[in-house]
């Protein structure tokens, strides 16, 4: 498969229909720096990629929602109607569209209709590229444009975040929606998650790549130790907040958390509070340094987040571990992290061009001998943000 055109067959032979969908993508994102940061009030640095989800849809005369996903045609074609949206788990991939035609149509009251709608990814699934912010993303930019419901980006960002936290049930923040919503080519964004004050950073390197690497050990956020974590920098911040009048621990600059840290009784939850602290002044260091052209100087910083996510947050494993220690041994690695949540899922590493080939193969080969199967290997473009697409497009 690979122009929109194939998608197109495949819709009309799937719904038995001969109506001509409209086609829309959302991508999945990478983040630079700045992890765990976003539910602290703290700053993220994401950027959108060129893979990702890939929507077609249609209007229909009924009330009916059908779902298909060529990533999932085992589920077969899922079937609701827009009078009961509730979360079923027999559902499966299909309650994320589910969720956002919910609350989508709690709060812009102009969806009377059902529709059709085929997904196909090719974002690796649970690889912590963001698959399902992007399916939320691509659902809400078709609905919006098929309703014509005019509905903002932002807005719509925030109800994706509402689907994961109110619907699926995970506590994440708002940066992988936002990036994959507001993602621009060729461009990070700095994003302040407290106010939502952002900016765009031109990020096109010229003698690097950023390159992503899957542990290919499969995780899912809701079973993980998400919630946890976020607990636990609630718990600190409610310590803190005997003394401190902050709201977030993104509030709190790096001398204000050492000269107040005794106020945190537990010993765990102050290690979690500092990498949310110290991840969020890296975060607004590393745009400083990508402003300078000082790709050394954010490669650090790539690797420091990653000591304090191993070590302070506790968020990496076997598999992260490995990667990035085998990719920071390696000649022409600038730096490298963990991407995401963490617990399995991609690391990233910004990798000199002319020995990507060499650090591919090294790092594939001390990765095959700990964990026993092999990492996989892509190249970071970044791309677009959710949108339309036209028929024909290569995918
Ligand atoms: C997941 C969540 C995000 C963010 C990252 C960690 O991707 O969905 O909101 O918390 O983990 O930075």
């Amino acid at each position: 498969m690979n122009t929109t055109t194939n998608l197109l067959s495949e819709f009309k032979s799937i719904f038995n229909t001969t109506k001509e969908p409209r086609i829309f993508f959302a991508p999945g994102r990478i983040n630079l720096i700045g992890e765990h940061t976003d539910y602290n009030g703290g700053h993220v640095f994401p950027a959108s990629l060129s893979f990702g989800t890939y929507a077609l849809g249609v209007k229909r005369n009924d009330q009916k929602l059908r779902f298909y996903s060529l990533n999932f045609p085992e589920a077969g074609i899922i079937e609701c109607d827009l009078t009961n949206l509730l979360f079923h788990e027999k559902h499966s991939w299909a309650n994320y569209p589910k969720g956002m035609l919910l609350y989508m149509q709690e709060v812009e009251n102009k969806i009377f209709l059902g529709a059709d709608i085929l997904y196909y990814g090719n974002i690796p699934n649970g690889a912590g590229l963001s698959s399902s912010a992007s399916i939320e993303m691509a659902t809400g930019v078709l609905l919006n444009e098929l309703f014509e419901l005019q509905m903002e980006r932002i807005p719509m960002v925030q109800l994706g975040q509402k689907v994961e936290n109110n619907y699926i049930g995970v506590n994440s923040g708002i940066m992988d929606q936002f990036a994959i919503g507001m993602g621009k080519k060729d461009h990070a964004i700095l994003l302040n998650c407290q106010t939502l004050e952002y900016e765009y950073a031109p990020f096109v390197l010229k003698e690097h790549v950023i390159m992503i690497i899957n542990t290919n050990k499969q995780r899912t956020l809701a079973g993980s130790k998400y919630n946890e974590r976020r607990a636990q920098c609630e718990e600190a911040l409610k310590d803190l907040q005997k003394e401190l009048s902050v709201s977030s621990l993104g509030q709190l600059t790096k001398t204000d958390f050492e000269q107040k840290k005794h106020l945190i009784t537990d010993t765990v939850n102050q290690k979690r509070a500092k990498h949310a602290v110290y991840e969020n002044a890296r975060t607004l260091e590393a745009l400083e340094k990508l402003r300078k052209g000082d790709l050394p100087g954010f490669g650090n910083l790539m690797n420091e987040s990653h000591l304090s996510l191993r070590d302070d947050y506790e968020v990496t494993g076997l598999e992260l571990d490995t990667i990035v220690q085998a990719a920071w041994e390696q000649k022409g690695v600038v730096g490298a992290r963990m991407t995401g949540a963490g617990f399995g899922g991609c690391a990233i590493a910004m990798v000199e061009k002319d020995q990507v080939e060499e650090v591919k193969k090294n790092i594939n080969t001390i990765y095959h001998e700990t964990v026993g199967y092999d990492a996989t290997f892509y190249i970071a473009t970044i791309g677009d943000g959710a949108k339309e697409i036209s028929k024909g497009e290569i995918i």
